[in-house]
């Protein structure tokens, strides 16, 4: 029998990536999908890829308004969720001498503040045996120059399962994170300004990377699916760091 059949999931920036992978090993699975995107464009190409079982919505994951439009897309069309998994999040790459304002509001307000709120929206759709799957990044336990706002939001994440695994005890759902190491997915372009500099920032990673070799979406979508489904059903408040060994050395 299939993994998630029956199940619910709505998913973060499901169009690309991480998120893409996600989606189509989730409705390989035997899942509906929910996912969400700025892009409308990338959100009509993924519902083509993908052909069933999912829901497309143009929506911001910083912006409250839209959050409540897609919970309320969930409740009128499935009424209830099973998998939450906030997955949107960018990357900028700023030192503290550099760091603006913006650019700590920007970070902060996707990456660690939209997930809040996702799942304060679709936690009244979910039922005892779900499960809540934070995108974060093996970032969170590393130092890496230029990351004073992106490790630090992805810790947040960190922290979230920690204390919702114990505020939800009662309710019977389980929340983790998902910490991928160096995933070859477009938000490596949205680090370079030049094909010359994203294969120097690669070439970094590759030099601290013990499996040798950045991940593939797909391997993510896998762990990803582990936590999401009955068969994590022991973990919660969790890390699940799947990262080539990069934030383990
Ligand atoms: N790739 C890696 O090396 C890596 C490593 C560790 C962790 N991660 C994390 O994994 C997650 C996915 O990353 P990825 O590499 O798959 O990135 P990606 O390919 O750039 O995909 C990002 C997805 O999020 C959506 N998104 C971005 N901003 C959004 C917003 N404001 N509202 C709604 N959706 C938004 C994008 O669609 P639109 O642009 O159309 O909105 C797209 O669907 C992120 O949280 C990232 O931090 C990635």
């Amino acid at each position: 029998m299939s993994t998630l059949a029956g199940k619910i999931a709505v998913i973060s920036g499901g169009t690309t990536g991480i998120g893409l992978a996600i989606t189509q090993r989730f409705v390989a699975e035997g899942a509906h999908v929910f996912i969400f995107g700025r892009r409308q464009a990338q959100l009509d190409a993924a519902a083509k890829l993908i052909g069933r079982n999912v829901t497309a919505i143009q929506a911001d994951a910083a912006n409250l308004d839209d959050l409540d439009r897609v919970a309320a897309a969930v409740r009128d069309q499935k009424g209830v969720v099973d998998i939450i998994v906030a997955n949107a999040g960018l990357v900028e790459h700023a030192s503290i001498d550099t760091l603006t304002p913006d650019h700590f509001d920007k970070t902060f307000n996707l990456n660690a503040r939209g997930p809040v709120f996702l799942v304060q929206k679709l936690l009244p759709l979910m039922k005892r045996g779900g499960s809540i799957v934070l995108v974060s990044s093996a970032m969170h336990v590393m130092g890496i120059p230029g990351h004073t706002t992106y490790a630090a939001s992805k810790a947040a994440l960190r922290s979230y399962a920690r204390t919702w695994a114990a505020e939800f005890k009662d309710r019977g759902i389980r929340v983790n994170t998902l910490s991928p190491g160096v995933t070859e997915t477009p938000i490596l372009d949205s680090q370079s300004a030049t094909p010359a500099d994203r294969e120097a920032l690669v070439n970094m990673y590759l030099n601290m990377i013990p499996v040798g070799r950045l991940a593939r979406a797909e391997e993510i979508a896998s762990a990803a699916l582990f936590l999401a489904s009955d068969q994590s059903s022991y973990m919660t408040g969790a890390d699940l760091m799947d990262d080539g060994g990069v934030g383990q050395v």
